[in-house]
């Protein structure tokens, strides 16, 4: 695992999901209830950009059909067994971070 930086502190102001690109993987970082979150950037229903959909009471929302993901655990509203990977996040002098493989 590497820490890599995805991001600013100053970008990710509470409620945003961004997607970030990091060895050209993409990833989903959000900043809810208090804590920055990063998840796999893509949907395992067919692929969608988790990290260009929105955010909606603490999960993130495939912006191709809607399928919610726990933003802390990456699992589906619906089936937990459908989940997208979660990543650890550290925050320092005022980049986010998150732990890649
Ligand atoms: S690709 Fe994400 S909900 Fe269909």
């Amino acid at each position: 695992m590497a820490l890599v930086k995805a991001a600013r502190v100053s970008d990710l102001p509470p409620g945003t999901l961004v997607e970030v690109m990091v060895n050209g993987e993409p990833y989903a970082l959000c900043h809810v209830e208090g804590e920055f979150r990063a998840l796999g950037g893509v949907c395992p229903h067919r692929g969608g950009p988790l990290g260009q959909g929105n955010l909606h009471q603490g999960r993130v929302v495939c912006p191709w059909h809607a399928w919610e993901f726990d933003s802390r655990t990456g699992e589906n509203d619906y089936d937990p067994s459908c989940r997208v990977p979660v990543y650890p996040v550290t925050v320092q002098d005022g980049e986010v971070l998150i732990e890649v493989p």
